[in-house]
């Protein structure tokens, strides 16, 4: 895992923006794998951006999302859909047939998880995957278990991430219990990976997920076992100050 300790959130948002922009460059006709939440807001702004000033040429990339609120149309102004268009796709020359984002308001989801899985698998897999991380060290909405799911599947969201996602919503009732998601196997089979944590609230995930352990109850620990994954990371969480071997990390969490 490559680190890349930063210290501020617009040279995140910049460097994550640059990695994506190079691949794009390297090859126009990408796979890309995108995350919501607050992590890669400032990178879909940069994006937009370079596709503004730069003329980044987006109308041979298609995109897979990670995962969607179950029970959400893409109306829904919390849904992951209305973001990602709010965000990023209104505004980029992005063809709307190569973008896919798991039907939040599908009446039949186990269907729809196989159909989603079999789209990435019959383009050939995404070549890049740009990943933010939960507090409870969730990776997409794969949540903390004993097992985790390899494909594309329905969640039962946990606690801890309904209790930190209601910050979208009006309260906590409003935040959806179930969610659809590309499974372990289905990010870990991504050729690149970019991994995004900002705020300290995400030191004890990060930590874990540095530590050299790989543990179900922190999904997003796999990872280590990827060859190609950039971390990058609020240096107030990873800085060569406060950590000196990486190795020691279980002891001192
Ligand atoms: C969102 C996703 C989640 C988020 C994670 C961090 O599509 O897959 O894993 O990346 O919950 O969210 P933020 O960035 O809001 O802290």
């Amino acid at each position: 895992m490559e680190i890349k300790p930063i210290n501020s959130y617009n040279k995140m948002s910049k460097l994550a923006a640059k990695i994506v922009a190079g691949q794009i460059i390297n090859k126009p006709k990408i796979v890309l794998g995108f995350a919501t939440g607050s992590t890669p807001l400032g990178m879909y702004r940069e994006l937009v951006e370079l596709y503004k000033k730069s003329r980044l040429d987006f109308s041979k990339v298609t995109t897979f999302n990670l995962d969607e609120y179950l029970g959400l149309s893409p109306e829904h102004p919390q849904s992951y859909h209305y973001y990602m268009y709010e965000n990023f796709f209104n505004h980029v020359n992005i063809e709307e047939k190569n973008i896919h984002i798991p039907k939040g308001d599908t009446k039949n989801p186990v269907q729809e998880c196989r159909n989603y899985e079999r789209e990435i698998e019959k383009i050939g897999g995404i070549d890049l995957q740009v990943l933010g991380i939960g507090v409870n060290g969730h990776v997409g909405f794969n949540e903390p278990n004993i097992n985790l799911e390899a494909r594309t599947h329905v969640i039962q969201l946990s606690n801890e991430t309904i209790r930190a996602n209601s910050r979208f919503f009006k309260n906590l009732d409003e935040v959806p219990r179930k969610a659809i998601t590309m499974g372990m196997a289905t990010i870990m089979k991504s050729k690149k990976i970019i991994l995004m944590a900002w705020g300290v609230e995400k030191k004890k995930p990060i930590l874990k997920v540095i530590s050299g352990h790989i543990a179900t109850d922190v999904p997003a620990s796999l990872l280590q076992v990827h060859n190609d994954v950039i971390l990058v990371v609020d240096k107030k969480i990873y800085s060569s100050s406060t950590v000196t071997d990486p190795l020691s990390y279980p002891d001192k969490i």
